[in-house]
Order: C-alpha cells, then structure tokens, then sequence
C-alpha cells in the first residue's frame, strides 16, 4: 500500500518505518526541512532504540523516503496519517494548528481517493475539524473528491516504540465508513497475525479512548506519589506497599512506581488537554484528574524540597551531580522532563549542576547552552568530582548498581537524593552514604 505520513517525529517516524518494514511504500513529510536532510544523509533526527538501523533497511530496500515536498506527499499515499504535534496552548487545550495545517494541505492537493488517518493525540471532535478542513480545501478549489476519516491513536512508548508498533496490544480504529475500514484492516493485518487487535469504535470513542488511556497511567502514578509522601511521614516503606498492592490481580504491578513526578511529551499535555475538554465542553470538573495534575506538580519539587532541607535555601557555592536528564530512560525526550524542574531549582537557589545522561546531553545542550552553572559530562562517575551530593532522576539501567564505595570517596558529602528509588537502602548506607529515596526510610 502507498503510504504518507506527515510529521516525522518520535510517532512518525516509528510508524512510517515499521509500516516500510512490513513491505508497505512509504513517503514521509516534514516541514523541518533540517530533519529531513539529517533523514536524507541517513542520520536519525531522535534516539530511540533500534530505529536507526530499521530505517537504513527499509530506505535501501526503496521502501522509505522523505520529503518536504507537501504537493508529492498527498498525491503519493493513499493513506495519509497526520502524526504532527499537539502541544498545549496556553490554557492548557491541545494546540490543533499542525493538525489542521496538515489537513489544509491533503485538501489542496488530493486528487484521488484518500483515508485521512489522526494518529497524533487530538481532542474529541478533532475528525470533524479536519473532514471541514479538508472539504473547505476542495470547495475552494471547486472539485468534489471522496475522503475517508479515520482516528487510530498512537499507544506506543518511546524507549520501546518499535515493539510496541510492531507487536501492539490493542489497535483502536475510529471509523464510520467501510471503505475505510476494509483499508485500515489491510494495512494492520500484518501486525496481528496471532489474533485480531483491531477495536473498531466510532470516532469519538477513539480520540477519548486515547485521554483516557494516558489519564489513567498518570492517575496510577501520582496515586503512588502521594502514598509515598505520606509513607515517609509515617516511617512505612512504600516499595513494600507497591509490592503488597500489586500482587492483587485486581491491581496489577504495572504503573506503580513511585518517583519524583511524570513527564514528557504526553502526560502532562493529554491530562490538561482532557480537563480543558471536559470544561469547555461539557462543563464539567474531572476532579480526580485535576488532582493527578496538581499531585505531580507537587512530586516534580519533591527532590529540590529534600536538597533544600540537607543543604539549606541557598545553594550558592554547592555542586550537585545530576544522574539523568531525559523523562525517562531509552529515549533523549526532555519535554515536561522532571530534571528541567530540578535543574531550575537548584539554578535559582545559587548552586552548580555536573550532569550526566546516556543519550539526552545533545538535547540538554539545545535547553540550556547558555547556563553557565550547569556542565555535563560523558560518563557519570566523573559527574561526582568535587559534587556535594548525587540527584538521580532517570532510572537508566547504567546507574542501577553502582560502586558505592567509589560513589562515597569521589562526593565532598556522601549524600544520595534518589528520586526513582533505584537501590537498596541497606547497601547504599552500609557504604556509608546518607541515602534519601521517595517513600522510603529517610537518612536521619
Ligand atoms: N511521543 C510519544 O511517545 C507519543 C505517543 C503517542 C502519541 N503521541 C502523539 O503523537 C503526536 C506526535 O507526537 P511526537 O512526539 O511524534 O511529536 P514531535 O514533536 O516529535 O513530531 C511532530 C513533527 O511534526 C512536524 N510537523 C508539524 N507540522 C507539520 C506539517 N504541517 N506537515 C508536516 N510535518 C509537520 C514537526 O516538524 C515535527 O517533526 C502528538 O499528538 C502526540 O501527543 C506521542
């Protein structure tokens, strides 16, 4: 099948690739003309696992290329997924521009029969902006051309995108036309060989069913949170407690650790998104979901609270070492990032940052060039030379088990403020360093 997808970030890209992957003729379109020359010269604009080399494969194959060329992109596919980003407005409501952008430009220049697929996240109703879009386009323009509307949200994480696009769980298809969907059952048959994924739901349905998703996880999260904050209170072990709670089938294990506060580029927007919605909408308050927010607003200060309570208000003339700079770990995504809080703290009290990240200093470089008081360095041993204390922030697999002893020699003070809870209390005091995770047992 001839395939468009327009916007070649972290969900275009991994679904324009897997969807090369599995035999389909793929076009992807950017207006980042930078991003599409670093595709064109074979570079991969984003980190995320295993990417690179599958769109080496496929584009060698002639199965994937890239354009800015917007007229060659429409004309090209007869699917066209609009994967271009939503990023809040200022009141908090999904910013549709790119969306509907997109969409001007499928009108502009369809000249065939097009299934017009939103995988970005969009509010509920969003399908009907982009089919009024689109028409507007082809008013203009005096033709009268046939065009399916299709929403198909993106559940994939980064970190483990190809996975999840390749082997997904569930496929949620919004649809009201047949013809569409016999199209969308053909190009998903590939990823679902041992049994049907598809949910095939009305528009509405999947555009909400994608909030929904994600304001449960973050719910999960912030839930955890607050648990935590009061175990420490009341000298219980919050690890203890996941592990008693998840083992309830009922419950489950996933989406329970607690930290120091959800990021990137969906929670925060898509639960802000989805109360805006229900306000302006409907009216109505989603008073759990405005109390998720306001959870992890509080959580994202809880490691700068900790900091300032060791070290004092004023932190000029201390250095901490930051372990962990992207939301999470695999992927070089600092949007909303809880280490963009933590940094702006620690500037703002006076102190000095050596920070260390697997992936995300090129990205860190791009935020905060400029910051004098913040330096990063290649391995995260050399992050502690002449530091007061370690941060940790991203559970990146490179830091779950340290040496300790080598920890406590290279920091002025052996102080450790964990905001993932990555090590066990016991050891990390045995080598004789002052150990202040979330939810757990604090240094005296
Ligand atoms: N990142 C994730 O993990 C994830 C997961 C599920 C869903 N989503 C949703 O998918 C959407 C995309 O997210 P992302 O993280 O890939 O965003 P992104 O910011 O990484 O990429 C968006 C891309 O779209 C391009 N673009 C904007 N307007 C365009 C236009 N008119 N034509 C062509 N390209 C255009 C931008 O230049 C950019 O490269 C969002 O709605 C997001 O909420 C993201």
């Amino acid at each position: 099948m001839k395939v468009t997808v327009v916007g070649t970030g972290y969900v275009g890209l991994v679904s324009g690739t897997c969807l090369a992957e599995v035999g389909n003729d793929v076009l992807c379109l950017d207006v980042d003309a930078a991003k599409i020359r670093t595709l064109e010269q074979g570079g991969v604009p984003i980190f995320e696992p295993g990417l690179e080399e599958m769109i080496r494969r496929n584009v060698a194959a002639g199965r994937l290329r890239f354009t800015t060329d917007v007229e060659q992109a429409v004309r090209f596919g007869t699917v066209q997924f609009l994967a271009v980003g939503t990023p809040p407005d200022e009141d908090g409501s999904a910013d549709l521009q790119y969306v509907v952008a997109a969409a001007r430009a499928i009108g502009r220049h369809m000249d065939d029969y097009k299934v017009v697929i939103d995988k970005s996240t969009v509010p509920v109703g969003t399908a009907d902006k982009v089919r009024a879009a689109i028409c507007e386009e082809l008013a203009t323009r005096g033709v009268d051309l046939p065009f399916g509307m299709v929403s198909n949200p993106e559940f994939l994480k980064e970190g483990a995108a190809i996975d999840d696009f390749m082997r997904p769980d569930r496929i949620v298809i919004g649809v009201e036309d047949e013809r569409a969907l016999a199209l969308m059952r053909t190009l998903y048959a590939p990823f679902q060989r041992n049994h049907d994924r598809l949910q095939v739901m009305d528009i509405k349905s999947a555009e909400l069913t994608k909030y929904a998703a994600n304001a449960m996880l973050a719910t999960r999260i912030s839930f955890m949170n607050e648990l935590a904050n009061l175990a420490e209170v009341l000298g219980a072990d919050i690890e203890m407690v996941r592990k008693g709670i998840g083992a309830d089938p009922r419950i489950g294990y996933h989406f329970l650790y607690p930290g120091c506060g959800y990021g990137g580029s969906c929670f925060p927007k898509d639960v802000q998104a989805l109360l805006k919605t229900a306000k302006d909408a409907a009216g109505i308050d989603l008073r759990v979901l405005s109390a998720v927010e306001e959870a992890n607003e509080n959580q994202k200060s809880v490691l700068p609270r900790k900091i300032k309570a060791r070290f004092g208000d004023d932190l000029s003339g201390r250095t901490f070492a930051l372990w962990g700079l992207a939301f999470k770990p695999d992927t070089d995504d600092m949007r909303e990032a809880p280490s963009r809080t933590l940094i702006a703290a620690l500037l703002d009290a006076g102190a000095r940052i050596v920070a260390h990240d697997p992936v995300a200093i090129d990205e860190a470089r791009r935020l905060y060039g400029d910051e004098p008081r913040l330096r990063f360095t290649d391995t995260p041993m050399t992050a502690l030379e002449q530091a007061d204390a370690l941060v940790i922030v991203t559970e990146w697999k490179a830091y779950r088990s340290p040496d300790f002893a080598a920890i406590r020699n290279s920091l002025r003070t052996p102080v450790i403020f964990d905001g993932r809870n990555l090590f066990s209390p016991e050891a990390v005091r045995e080598a004789g360093i002052d150990y202040y995770p979330i939810g757990r047992p604090q240094a005296a």
